[in-house]
């Protein structure tokens, strides 16, 4: 299971936490996950449901061979776990060398045309299976990508019961209207997942499986999480230690959170995270309607690499931060850098790994932050595989829940998102902006 080493915010005097304010937290803990059950939410009841994941592998196992390249039409929420998914999980089934087992995805998370027509010059759409998701079914975005797509496949007279599959809500939204009209093969976003929490329905699942990724397994690690995401016991509940410790901090003036795994293969999870954090928290009312303009602000980073980049402002700069280190205890297969000098100023390469390089540097990055007096936790996990990945978007998710209790704001809900969205609509159809 993941551990959380919380030392390194007790040990940064004033600018960290007491054991005994941490502590003190722990009243909270059964109200607020009665709190939150009472908000109905679905994002941890819905990796029970056992059909779902059996109808998309039954897809996924007759789609298999048909396609070459899978398209995501998709923004925010319905874009970014799968993304993290494919970025983290999808080197384990192929080879590059030899012939590729599963498609290639492409998510689109954006409406740039140049990267559009870039991905058209390279995928052939009659072997081109397009998933639009959307969950409310109404996205700007979402839908030009689609009207788009769907005009270039309709010219090359290809059934788009065939090309495309929907990932939208039950009833509502346009994409639905389409479905049933045309007899587009559709999978459901329950009603009580959000966007951002979506990512153990078929939002994330679906692209998951069509590439290959374990799915269960997946499954099994949200699972796992859960049970300390409803645990009473605060020792054993590391969704609100985390979230208590957030909260916290941002109450001393941290308000500032920077994601950084040690590993390449985690940088897209630390840009889901971002958007479960910005959006969830960052609001303008409290659940009392009154003006609040609270939130932690994400930023990312990426160990070893920012060490060189950012570490001089974490280090010297505005202490306003805390700072989430991602570590994997078994980061592929140990790969010895080979000394070829005896010169010795590099003597103390002798003997190393990579892996031991790049968690030496962790440890290096996190000692000198906590010499700065700048809080920082360490969240370990012992391979990126289904099963972790699973255990860290549910830590996340719940953990982000439970900030919402903390900052009593609602978690779930986006209305700054929305207003954008309308005001888009609105100027297309008023002023016709052109540059
Ligand atoms: O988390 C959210 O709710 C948002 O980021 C949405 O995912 C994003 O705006 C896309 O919305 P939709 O899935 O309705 O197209």
């Amino acid at each position: 299971m993941i551990k959380i080493d919380l030392t390194n915010i007790f040990n940064v005097g004033k600018h960290g936490l007491t054991q005994a304010e941490f502590a003190f937290a722990k009243k909270n803990l059964t109200s607020y996950l009665a709190k939150i059950d009472k908000q109905g939410q679905g994002f941890y009841s819905v990796i029970d449901d056992a059909k779902m994941p059996a109808k998309i592998e039954k897809f996924a196992r007759a789609q298999k061979g048909k396609f070459t390249s899978i398209i995501v039409l998709g923004i925010g929420g319905s874009a970014l776990g799968t993304i993290c998914l494919a970025q983290s999980l999808q080197h384990l089934y192929e080879n590059e060398l030899t012939k590729r087992k599963f498609p290639k995805l492409y998510v689109l998370d954006n409406i740039d045309p140049v990267m559009m027509k870039e991905i058209l010059d390279v995928v052939d759409l009659k072997k081109t299976l397009c998933i639009v998701v959307t969950k409310s079914g109404g996205t700007p975005e979402t839908l030009s990508q689609y009207f788009y797509f769907r005009k270039l496949t309709d010219g090359k007279k290809l059934d788009a019961r065939k090309h495309f599959v929907f990932i939208t809500d039950p009833k509502v939204g346009l994409l639905r209207k389409i479905a049933n009209e045309e007899g587009i093969t559709t999978f459901n976003v329950p009603e009580n997942v959000g966007g951002r929490f979506s990512v153990f329905t078929a939002v994330g699942l679906l692209p998951a499986a069509l590439i290959g990724i374990d799915i269960k397994k997946l499954l099994a690690g949200a699972r796992a999480m859960r049970g300390q995401f409803l645990n009473k016991n605060f020792s054993k509940n590391l969704p609100f230690q985390l979230a208590t410790a957030q909260y916290q901090l941002a109450e001393k003036g941290k308000t500032i959170n920077v994601m950084m795994p040690y590993a390449q293969k985690l940088i897209r999870f630390a840009d889901w995270f971002r958007q479960l954090l910005a959006e969830s928290i960052g609001k303008a009312k409290n659940n009392r309607g009154a003006i609040v303009n609270v939130g932690i602000t994400p930023i990312n980073a990426l160990g070893v690499t920012d060490q060189h980049s950012q570490n001089q402002l974490y280090n010297e700069g505005p202490n306003d931060k805390l700072f989430l280190f991602v570590r994997v205890k078994k980061l592929g297969q140990s790969v010895v850098i080979p000394l070829l000098s005896s010169d010795a100023a590099v003597s103390y390469l002798k003997g190393a790994t990579f892996n031991k390089l790049i968690d030496v540097e962790y440890q290096g990055t996190a000692q000198a932050l906590t010499h700065n007096k700048r809080p920082n936790l360490s969240i370990t996990i012992d391979a990126i595989d289904e099963f972790y990945l699973g255990q860290l978007f549910m830590l996340f998710e719940g953990a982000t829940a439970f900030l919402g209790e903390w900052f009593n704001v609602n978690a779930f809900d986006q209305p700054g998102v929305e207003l954008s969205k309308n005001l888009t609509k609105k100027f297309l159809l008023s002023s016709r902006l052109s540059f």
